[in-house]
């Protein structure tokens, strides 16, 4: 029996407070996550269950009871208040995935910090705009990441610490630098938690837009209703559940399911730190009998692509359901999927600033392969005309996603960016920047997004963070950044650039410009092909226009060019 029953009794009789009651919330009371991930779970009688189950790119393995992790983040929060890391500072994590990336979060909260994840493949540049904008106090990282903030250090006055995780004993550190081993730190048994309300800030997120700098998107400890009751009710968590989520906390899957969701719910989760190939994660669910794994359609179509004879090898039988996230889900995967692992995977849909599932598929629902589903219960979701704003409602005409405001886990405000989030809202809706159809029983069709934004593989690239970073290149004159049509990432980053007299196109060149974007900013960043072009198409106010080189790419019409500056 799935934890969400009749999906209609549960629209009907839909109140948030079903979540609040569970987790013995009052309202206008102290609510804190890091506590209800740990020590709620251990009062529940849960103490010695395994929370966290982590294996290493090498095979190691450390294994985490509810209590482990209840000591280990009062262990870091003490550590942090001894620092004089005051409440609302903010404290980067950035981290492989590593135990201590999933500890620490817990334990910023508990001292009231606010916990801002940065994906650990960003280069400095990448990491800088974010710590600045944030003005964050103090950065956790490992000794492998440690060289990309010493560069940056100079420029961040108001960053106090650098704490290094796995500094080798002995050898000196760095101004500002401080050594911390969470293993070997003496455990913290009784630990003051910072009183945090609904409202107080716990997480900074930051994500791409398609103009401007990433925005901090703001969460506050009161999105643990939703995030408890989606992971409960669409992931359907129960206690037998040995769950993997396989994204990376940088991003907000791997914070609201990869962290809260799943330990505020109490199951054992399994991390995998090691980079994809279909043969580990097979073996990996068959080694520690995963049963709920939430995952993405890029690794979904890598799995395809990688065929059905390497799974005949690994017993994956104990896999009982199975959702998706981050793109697109195509109708092939999700009918593969039920023909090789015998169930679908169900397509959620939802973004770093709704905090959790919008709208989605629920277990026991009738599945239509390629189709997101129906809003969550509490959700009221539609798609509207993006000129008058009026909603289309269940017609099959496309429109903007359009989602009321007002649930649990919506993002508060864009940090130090107040206009730009209240950009978001039209007409009383909010709107995501999606573009989606609804068809007559209410479910929703994604189109593509409403702006020049890349999904990547699920993550979201700036094409002004690219552009901005190819301009920095001695031999760039001008770029523009699109998305490219790809089987397995859906969509890649492809540059357009002309070359400042004096550079001629080659292949080394090209290579050198790749590297030089995948190390100021991410592997994800990085263009996978470059175009040298002799101009850009413009518009007459001297705008580029990312339209025209996009159609080309995606073999669509070009459509109105009357602007267009090169016509003349
Ligand atoms: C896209 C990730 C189609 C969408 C949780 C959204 C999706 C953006 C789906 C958010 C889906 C997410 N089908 N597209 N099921 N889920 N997206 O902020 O464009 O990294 O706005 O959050 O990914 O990406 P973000």
């Amino acid at each position: 029996m799935s934890n969400i029953g009749s999906f209609d009794e549960r629209i009907k009789n839909f109140n948030w407070d079903i979540a609040e009651k569970e987790l013995d919330f009052v309202p206008g009371n102290i609510i804190n996550i890091g506590w209800y991930c740990s020590d709620r779970i251990c009062r529940m009688g849960k103490a010695e269950k395994p929370a966290l189950i982590w294996e290493g790119s090498t095979g190691i393995e450390k294994r985490y009871t509810y209590n482990d992790l209840r000591l280990n983040s009062n262990t870091i929060g003490h550590f942090l208040r001894e620092l004089g890391i005051r409440p609302e500072d903010r404290v980067c994590l950035f981290m492989d995935k590593i135990p201590e990336l999933y500890i620490g979060f817990l334990g910023i909260l508990k001292m009231g910090g606010i916990a801002q994840p940065l994906f650990s493949a960003f280069g400095d540049e990448s990491l800088f705009v974010r710590l600045d904008n944030a003005q964050t106090t103090a950065i956790i990282t490992q000794k492998k990441h440690a060289p990309k903030v010493r560069k940056i250090m100079d420029k961040m006055p108001y960053l106090k610490h650098m704490i290094i995780v796995d500094a080798d004993p002995g050898k000196p550190l760095g101004d500002r630098e401080v050594a911390f081993d969470m293993e070997k730190a003496e455990k913290i048994d009784q630990f003051d938690i910072h009183p945090t309300y609904a409202e107080s800030a716990s997480v900074l997120h930051y994500t791409s837009g398609t103009t401007g700098q990433p925005k901090g998107v703001k969460h506050v400890h009161y999105s643990l209703i939703s995030q408890y009751l989606t992971s409960k009710w669409v992931l359907d968590l129960q206690d037998s559940d040995i769950y993997w989520c396989t994204a990376d906390p940088g991003w907000v899957t791997g914070t609201s399911y990869g962290i809260i969701g799943a330990f505020s719910n109490g199951v054992t989760q399994c991390v995998l730190d090691a980079g994809f190939s279909a043969d580990n994660w097979y073996r990996f669910i068959e080694k520690h009998k995963i049963t709920m794994w939430y995952s993405a359609p890029t690794a979904i179509r890598s799995l395809m692509k990688a065929g059905e004879d390497v799974i005949k090898k690994y017993d994956l039988s104990t896999l009982r359901h199975l959702a998706s996230v981050g793109e697109p889900l195509n109708s092939e995967a999700v009918i593969w999927s039920e023909k090789v692992f015998g169930k679908p995977f169900l397509d959620t849909y939802w973004q770093t600033e709704t905090g959790s599932i919008m709208i989605t598929n629920f277990p026991g629902m009738k599945i239509k392969p390629g189709s997101m589903g129906k809003p969550f219960p509490g959700i009221t979701a539609t798609v509207i005309d993006a000129e008058t704003f009026e909603p289309f409602g269940e017609t099959g005409k496309i429109g903007l996603i359009a989602i009321k405001p007002g649930w649990p886990s919506m993002m508060r405000t864009y940090w130090n960016n107040e206009s730009t989030y209240k950009n978001k809202f039209k007409n009383g809706w909010y709107l995501p920047g999606d573009r989606s159809s609804i068809d007559n029983e209410g479910y929703f069709w994604f189109v593509g997004r409403d702006d020049d934004v890349i999904n990547t593989g699920g993550h979201l690239v700036s094409p002004f963070e690219v552009e901005s970073a190819l301009l920095e290149h001695p031999a760039v004159a001008e770029s523009a950044v699109v998305a490219k049509p790809d089987f397995v990432n859906m969509e890649v980053v492809k540059a357009f650039v002309t070359l400042k007299p004096g550079f001629t196109a080659s292949k080394d060149l090209d290579l050198d410009i790749m590297n030089f974007v995948r190390k100021k900013l991410s592997p994800l960043a990085m263009p996978q092909e470059i175009e040298f072009i002799d101009s850009l198409p413009k518009t007459r106010s001297g705008k580029i226009m990312r339209r025209i080189l996009h159609a080309k790419e995606w073999g669509e019409a070009i459509g109105d060019t009357s602007t267009l500056e090169n016509d003349d």
